[in-house]
């Protein structure tokens, strides 16, 4: 069932985006080689907290995953695509990194990602960022009252393998609000037309994954929530939170 958000929840959901984006900026900006993983993700919790709010991912548990996530980010190193456990492993110079976080003010979540480089990144992992991003902005840019939900699908899709790239099977977006994860979800692929039309007070979680290689294979790691290329190729994943509105697609998880 989808939950359609009044604009004051709306109004909720991006001081909660507010907060997702000043801590991944940060966290960004933390990002170097000899840095750790977990060190990282201290940072990201203690930024959330002094912002009076609560990181999402910590303790979550979809309903596919038999643990729940220890984590307040997902941080996804070159080959993982997304839902990279922070541990102990240390950056090094050319890393390709995902950064993933989700937190909540007065019971309304927010959910963005970005990918960035560690140090100097090489030409190859640039474009596979810079053309994921685009793939976000195309999907966001197909958001309007009255679309179906698949135009952003396809929008994203088109992105995707207008560059080579591979699209990990299965995986994609969601709704969000009062849960991190509400209906509907969002894949990111398919033919425009289709699914749910888009109405006003609609929020969607849109992130597209793309992969280097432009193979559309994923396996999950053995600690249950990594997600990893099938090949051993890198992937980059962005996201963000969007209402519908009648205005357009309004980003609410922005500075
Ligand atoms: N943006 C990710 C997603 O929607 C966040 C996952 S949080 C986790 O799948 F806790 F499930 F890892
Ligand atoms: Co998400």
């Amino acid at each position: 069932m989808i939950r359609l958000k009044s604009p004051s929840e709306i109004a909720t959901m991006r001081e909660a985006g507010r907060v997702v984006a000043r801590t991944l900026a940060a966290v960004a900006e933390a990002a170097r080689a000899g840095v750790s993983l977990s060190e990282l993700d201290e940072l990201a919790a203690d930024l959330i907290s002094a912002a009076g709010a609560d990181p999402s991912f910590l303790g979550y548990r979809p309903t596919w995953a038999s643990t729940r996530y220890p984590g307040v980010l997902c941080l996804s190193v070159n080959d993982a695509i997304v839902h990279g456990i922070p541990d102990g492993r240390v950056l090094r110079d050319g890393d390709l990194l995902s950064i993933d976080c989700g937190a909540y003010v007065e019971g309304f979540h927010a959910d963005a990602a970005i990918t960035v480089g560690v140090g100097d990144l090489d030409d190859r992992a640039r474009h596979l960022s810079e053309t994921t991003r685009l793939a976000l902005e195309e999907g966001i840019a197909a958001v309007a009252v009255g679309g179906r939900l698949s135009d952003i699908s396809h929008a994203v899709e088109t992105v995707a393998r207008g560059a080579g790239y591979g699209v990990p099977p299965n995986m994609g977006g969601h709704g969000i609000g009062t849960k991190m994860h509400e209906d509907p979800h969002l894949a990111n692929t398919g033919r425009p037309g289709r699914g749910v039309r888009l109405r006003e007070g609609m929020v969607l979680a849109i992130e597209p994954m793309l992969i280097e290689s432009g193979r559309d294979r994923a396996r999950t790691a053995r600690d249950g929530w990594t997600v990893l290329t099938g090949d051993g190729s890198r992937a980059a994943h962005w996201e963000h939170s969007v209402a519908v509105t009648g205005d357009g697609p309004v980003i609410l998880t922005l500075p």
